[in-house]
């Protein structure tokens, strides 16, 4: 018998269908019921991710209660730098906390097979996840881009404006393009593993692309993006690759088109008619409702919904947020979400 088809990863491909394939970033975690009694099994948060049957299931989760048609590995972009040793801890209500770095070598105290091995877990979940998801559904992998990862390894934490990595970029910059060149490097290899697991496709996220200047977007989220494609297909990998340069305005254009992506994720403060003029002909995007409208709910949600999916019908798109669902989101609006994305 003939396997029902991905529709995403035939997007990815440049496929358009008329109800755009769907999923939601964050899908799993805090917003469940379901997530959160599974959450309360592992001791924290990084213990969770690292246990391949907590994880599976939490990838699972949204599978099963929205049908949606991408599954997310349940990981964290922070992963690879605990296994660099920065001791990332999560802490309830402040976020990612870890020892900051503060020069390359600290990046580079443990050989390359040492830190893969430590994340095996990762790959684990990728393998199981795969024998249990309905074949309609595409996994996706995913890691942080060298950019934002940098950011979290150089000011200890995240969410600031990132003066301390931008100001470090300008005033050590052989010190900090290292540091992009060790997690090019180790990224590159992990993105491979999740591969050779058994992920559809790849999603690289930049979520402190925000407020750079135009030259510092080149040279540290373009330019280390596209040695990460490079050294990706170098690898032998031929899935294809979403890139979400978060915040990066006009310059996602120039993204789009020199760094090998596949595909790019559309933050919620990208206007999608602009996407259209800035984007070449049949290049897939992702996105961008905003995740605050599905805690709103209602018709001006749906009516939102129906916008994007109109201004996106001519090229190859996958539905999705500008960023993560938000914790307080109820699961009978992603429900009616999901129910208006894909009508026809
Ligand atoms: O459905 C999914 O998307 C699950 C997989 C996933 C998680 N984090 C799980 C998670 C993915 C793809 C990520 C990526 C991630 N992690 C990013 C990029 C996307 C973005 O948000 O821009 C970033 C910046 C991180 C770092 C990180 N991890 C932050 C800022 C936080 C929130 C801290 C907090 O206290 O809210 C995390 C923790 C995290 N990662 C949670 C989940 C479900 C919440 C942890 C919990 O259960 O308490």
């Amino acid at each position: 018998m003939a396997q029902p088809e991905k529709k995403l990863l035939n997007t990815l491909n440049g496929k358009i269908y008329e109800a755009p394939p769907v999923w939601m970033m964050r899908q799993a975690g805090r917003h469940l019921p379901e997530y959160l009694e599974l959450r309360a099994r592992a001791k924290d948060f990084l213990d969770f991710c690292y246990s391949p049957s907590l994880a599976t299931e939490a990838t699972l989760q949204p599978i099963r209660r929205y049908n949606m048609d991408g599954a997310i590995l349940f990981a964290d972009i922070l992963l690879i730098l605990d296994a660099m040793g920065r001791n990332v801890r999560f802490v309830k209500g402040e976020g990612p906390q870890l020892d900051p770095a503060s020069n390359a070598a600290d990046l580079d105290k443990f050989p390359l097979e040492k830190l893969l091995d430590r994340m095996s877990p990762v790959y684990e979940t990728v393998s199981r996840v795969k024998t249990q998801l309905p074949p309609e559904t595409t996994l996706i992998g995913f890691a942080g881009a060298p950019w934002t990862v940098a950011v979290y390894a150089v000011e200890g934490k995240g969410g600031t404006d990132k003066s301390v990595s931008r100001l470090k970029a300008y005033q050590e910059p052989e010190d900090l393009d290292a540091m992009l060149d060790i997690l090019v490097e180790t990224t590159a290899h992990y993105l491979k593993a999740q591969a050779d697991a058994g992920a559809d496709a790849l999603m690289i996220f930049d979520s402190w692309a925000e407020g750079l200047a135009e030259d510092s977007m080149l040279r540290l989220v373009i330019k280390p993006t596209q040695k990460l494609i490079q050294r990706v297909r170098e690898l032998g990998v031929t899935q294809p690759i979403i890139g979400f340069p978060r915040g990066s305005g006009a310059m996602l254009a120039p993204y789009a088109k020199e760094t090998g992506v596949t595909a790019v994720g559309l933050d919620t403060a990208l206007p999608v008619k602009w996407v259209n003029e800035a984007l070449p002909t049949g290049f897939p995007v992702q996105g961008n409702l905003d995740p605050l409208r599905l805690i709103a709910g209602g018709d001006e949600m749906d009516n939102r919904i129906r916008e994007i999916k109109s201004a996106l019908k001519d090229r190859p798109h996958i539905f999705n947020l500008g960023h993560g669902v938000t914790p307080q989101t109820p699961i009978k609006n992603v429900e009616r979400a999901v129910r208006v994305i894909r009508e026809i």
